[in-house]
């Protein structure tokens, strides 16, 4: 028996196996290495000491997914496979459609066929769109701002489109506010090919002298400093979310969403500063205009999570920093 996580080599993907490895699961991964890379795989294994069945195929074939199935007796899915970018999803957005939503019709295909009903989906807190209010609750009203999220939200309704089909199906929806950090290691952490988007990616940049500065998207917003606040969750907490996820649709059948984040909201320039003071360096930024599309506030009520799953994030700002900058310390 075997939970089958798709998009295991990626950020929060690879985080999620090892601590599903660490909390005596086994497991199954499936990764084609779009936005990820084979390291992560040898990785997870040599971080835990644990072995499991890896298969680089594209979650969009269903042969493959159908040939995993056969090989292997998988009791619960972790879906994570999916391209993430914003940005990308508006240059490219069929491509975004065409691989978010085959690769998830592909595996809830097959899924049926075997008769795994049990399903934990990487949704976002981007379904709330430009949230009306904050702290945001999973009753909130959803909405698409752009492609990606679009996709997200499509993906949501079909699962519980297909709760509401059949009753046996056990379904967690878990919206991630802002992942950041590393595993305590040193050994994984978030390495996006090509340019990163987010901010931690960027200020670790900026750093590390990659970068000669960071752009700080707006200083005029009605937050106390003026720039966006957002809920940054350390990796690994939102990982151990995935592991509770996977015990609770275990237990019950349903299809409801959870909101995975700390619930406290830091601005840009908190982040900023709290990167310098823990670690110790500067980072050179700028003030630019406002990102098209950026909320001014977005963070959770993960009440509901800490309710029904007993999951609650830990990890404070500053280990969230400190284990970001050691990754890439480590592997400069
Ligand atoms: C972004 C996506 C969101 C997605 C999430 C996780 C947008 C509009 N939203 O969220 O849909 O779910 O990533 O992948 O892209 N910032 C800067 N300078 C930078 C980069 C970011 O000031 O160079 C600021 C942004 O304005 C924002 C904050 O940092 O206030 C966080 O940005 P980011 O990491 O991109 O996450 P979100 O915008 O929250």
């Amino acid at each position: 028996m075997a939970v089958l996580v798709t998009g295991g080599a990626g950020y929060i993907g690879s985080h999620t196996c090892i601590e599903l490895l660490n909390a005596g699961e086994d497991i199954v991964v499936i990764d084609n290495f779009y936005n990820s890379k084979p390291r992560a795989i040898e990785l997870i294994k040599e971080i835990t000491g644990r072995d499991f069945a890896f298969y680089e195929n594209d979650c969009c074939d269903e042969s493959a997914l159908d040939r995993i199935f056969a090989e292997n007796f998988i009791t619960e899915v972790i879906h994570f496979a999916g391209y993430k970018a914003v940005g990308e999803s508006c240059l490219k957005p069929v491509m975004y459609y065409e691989n978010n939503l085959q690769s998830t019709i592909s595996l809830l295909k097959v899924m049926q066929k075997y008769g795994c009903k049990k399903l934990v989906f990487s949704s976002s807190a981007t379904v709330y769109g430009i949230p009306a209010k904050v702290p945001v609750t999973e009753k909130m009203k959803l909405s698409a701002i752009n492609p990606y999220g679009s996709t997200k939200l499509i993906i949501e309704n079909m699962c519980r489109e297909l709760y509401a089909s059949d009753k046996e199906w056990s379904i967690a929806l878990l919206r991630y506010f802002n992942p950041i950090g590393a595993h305590e290691s040193g050994k994984i952490g978030e390495d996006p090919n090509g340019i990163p988007n987010n901010l931690m990616p960027l200020i670790l940049r900026a750093a590390s002298g990659k970068m000669a500065t960071l752009s700080v998207f707006g200083n005029d917003y009605p937050t106390p400093d003026g720039t966006c606040v957002r809920d940054y969750i350390h990796v690994v907490d939102l990982a151990l979310g995935h592991v509770a996820a996977i015990k609770s649709v275990r237990k019950e059948t349903g299809c409801p969403a959870y909101n995975l984040g700390t619930g406290k909201g830091y601005s840009v320039l908190e982040i900023i500063n709290a990167f310098e003071k823990v670690n110790g360096v500067k980072i050179p930024y700028v003030i630019a205009a406002r990102r098209p599309g950026d909320a001014a506030e977005c963070y959770s009520n993960p009440d509901l999570a800490k309710k029904k799953l007993g999951w609650t994030a830990e990890r404070g700002i500053e280990q969230m920093c400190r284990d970001s900058w050691n990754y890439i310390k480590n592997n400069a």
